[in-house]
């Protein structure tokens, strides 16, 4: 079989990494979160009590940083240091304080190496996919990481939306208060990401998906579609 690569960019609560989720498992892919090894990357480093404005002690750090993913879309999982952290990075704490993190182009260096290693093994014979191939998500996949995948999708949607889906996911309800207060986790933090990677205009080549007005099943759909017609 030829090996696929996908990569799907977007801002957050455009719904990538579920989109991404899925469509690895329809295609039979493997699935890879950049941005959970930016988050792995925060708790390392704060765990160790670096103060994360120091540049080159949080890039040695994450240098080291002992960071095993497991790249099966039914169910991801991220070990540091051989401990499960997959809800760990998921903290309030951790979501926070990324952009700093990943806004340390010394981490930027050493994570997309990480990438593009992870990305060539499910290229080749190997790996979790046995190479049939994988769908990385993130923010400069599609531009920087992996700019010669066989498709690039872009997947956008309103500010609005975005808020309410997070809302719901986080607080389980997208009311206005709930809403207000995902504010700095999602428009915030887009805006911090946005001085280092370009996730809210397609480059040239990359397939904008707006995700605004359809519901999940929809979304999935026109990504394989998309999928299918540039493969
Ligand atoms: O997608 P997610 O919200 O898990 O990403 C967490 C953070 O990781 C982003 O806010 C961003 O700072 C960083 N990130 C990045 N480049 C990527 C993926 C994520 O800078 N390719």
């Amino acid at each position: 079989v030829h090996p696929l690569s996908i990569a799907i960019d977007g801002p957050s609560g455009s719904g990538k990494s579920s989109v991404s989720k899925a469509v690895a498992r329809s295609l039979g892919l493997a699935y890879l979160d950049t941005g959970a090894m930016y988050r792995a990357a925060t708790l390392w480093v704060m765990g160790r009590g670096i103060a994360l404005d120091d540049q080159v002690a949080v890039a040695r750090a994450v240098k080291d940083m002992p960071l095993v993913q497991v790249l099966d879309p039914v169910s991801p999982g991220v070990e540091l240091d051989g401990i499960d952290v997959a809800d760990a990075i998921r903290s309030a704490d951790v979501t926070t304080n990324v952009s700093k993190v990943a806004t340390n182009l010394d981490v930027r260096g050493e994570l997309r190496a990480r990438q593009r290693a992870i990305i060539d093994q499910e290229r080749a014979t190997g790996g979790f996919s046995a190479g049939r191939g994988i769908v990385a998500e993130g923010r400069d996949i599609t531009t920087v990481v992996a700019p010669d995948a066989d498709v690039r999708i872009l997947l956008t949607a309103s500010e609005e939306a975005r808020l309410a889906r997070r809302s719901l996911e986080v607080n389980g309800t997208a009311n206005k208060e709930a809403v207000d207060s995902m504010r700095d986790q999602v428009v915030r933090r887009d805006r911090d990401d946005s001085t280092v990677t370009q996730f809210t205009v397609a480059a040239d080549g990359v397939v904008t998906l707006d995700s605004s007005d359809l519901d999940f099943d929809q979304t999935v759909a026109a990504a394989l579609r998309i999928v299918a017609k540039h493969a």
